[in-house]
């Protein structure tokens, strides 16, 4: 039988039942019990926490996210520890954050279809077995078939008036187990995909009313895709302007222009579309980095709330580009697609509160 034992959570004294294999995360969040986390695999440090009382298992806590002296310290990393014990933790929790709290659930999905949508990357429609409750820029994370309990996380691009049916963009990373060996290697239409979520907390903020700009590097899309559709044909007119940054190298590493420009057609007093290439120059396209581009259309920011989801590397230059133009950082919402290859570099951004 497994053992299972309590878990207290500081500041809000909230209780849930944790068993000895399973992470504290997994089991606040099947609880409703909403802590902060990210990458939910032991790099980015986002779910760290206190461990006041009790003992546990630190897991694959990588030892950039969770240095020695922390673990002296008794610090933990919520998304790879476990109980040994009935535990007290105090974790980073913002009680005055008004985002619904969805619990996590585990789903089968069948894949209805799989589409080249760019250079080595794919849109994945994924209908559910029921509907699952969510909030536009949450993730999921889908176990990897064949590689025991691996999981990966990806956005849902899809929108929360679409429960049932999942829009994932994924782009492949060379040797990478879950993209290499499964997604861009043997996945086929009408494979069975198990996957439990959803998690996150990059997500439209509907409370807040100025002008937006958002930008997406890659398949960081996908959630601020998911955030504007949202915002525009759910009719929230209390979310302020939106502008979309979407960024890639060259022309055929970008894609859902033609949605967005259509989106930026239908509404054209609330959202502005400025896709990006790099490294080439085509018609309809800015040339430049995103955050050059960004730099060149606004002397300042002053005013505005900004998104940013992509690599780490992009998305710490974004953050720095919206700090020159005179936003704080409690105006910037942001989410970094850390890979494992974080694990080992440790590559963290000091721009970023962990
Ligand atoms: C919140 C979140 C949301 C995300 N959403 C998306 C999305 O919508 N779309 C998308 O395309 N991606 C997304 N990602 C990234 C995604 O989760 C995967 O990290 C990515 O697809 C690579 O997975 P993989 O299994 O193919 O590669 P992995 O097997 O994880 O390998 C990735 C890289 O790390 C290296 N590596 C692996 N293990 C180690 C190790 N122990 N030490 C050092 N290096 C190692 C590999 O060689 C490779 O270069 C998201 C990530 C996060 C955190
Ligand atoms: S969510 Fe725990 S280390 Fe990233």
């Amino acid at each position: 039988m497994t053992t299972e034992y309590t878990i207290t959570i500081e500041p809000i004294g909230r209780e849930v039942t944790c068993r000895e294999d399973q992470t504290i995360l997994d089991a606040c969040l099947r609880a409703g019990v909403w802590v902060p986390h990210s990458c939910t695999h032991g790099t980015c440090a986002t779910c760290k926490a206190e461990v006041l009382e009790g003992e546990v298992d630190q897991g694959e806590a990588s030892s950039f996210a969770l240095m020695d002296f922390e673990r002296d310290e008794g610090k933990t990393l919520l998304c790879v520890c476990k109980p040994r014990s009935d535990v007290v933790i105090e974790a980073d929790i913002d009680a005055d954050e008004d985002i619904p709290v969805h619990p996590v659930e585990d789903y089968t999905g069948t894949l209805l279809s799989m589409e080249e949508v760019a250079l080595d990357t794919r849109r994945l429609l994924i209908e559910l077995d029921r509907d699952m409750t969510f909030n536009a820029g949450q993730y999921m994370a889908l176990h990897v078939p064949g590689q025991g309990e691996l999981t990966r996380t990806y956005s849902m691009a899809n929108i929360p008036t679409e429960p049932r049916v999942l829009e994932f963009q994924i782009r492949r990373t060379p040797g990478g187990l879950a993209t290499d060996g499964w997604i861009f290697k043997d996945l086929a239409v009408g494979d069975a995909i198990t996957l439990s979520g959803p998690y996150g907390r990059f997500v439209l903020r509907t409370d807040r009313r100025e002008p937006a700009v958002l930008i997406a590097g890659g398949t960081g899309l996908a959630p601020i895709a998911a955030m504007i559709r949202h915002a525009l044909e759910g009719e929230l007119e209390e979310v302020g302007h939106l502008t979309l940054y979407q960024g890639a190298r060259t022309r055929q590493w970008m894609y859902d222009v033609d949605r967005f420009k259509a989106l930026e057609a239908q509404y054209p007093d609330r959202f502005t579309y400025r896709p990006c290439l790099s490294e080439e120059e085509a018609e309809g396209f800015a040339t430049g980095m995103v955050t050059d581009v960004l730099n060149a259309d606004h002397e300042n920011l002053k005013g505005h709330i900004g998104y940013v989801c992509g690599p780490p590397a992009m998305v710490e230059a974004s953050l720095k580009t919206l700090m020159l133009k005179r936003l704080f950082p409690r105006d910037i919402y942001k989410e970094e697609f850390l890979d494992m290859s974080a694990a080992a570099t440790g590559v963290r951004s000091p721009l970023i509160k962990r």
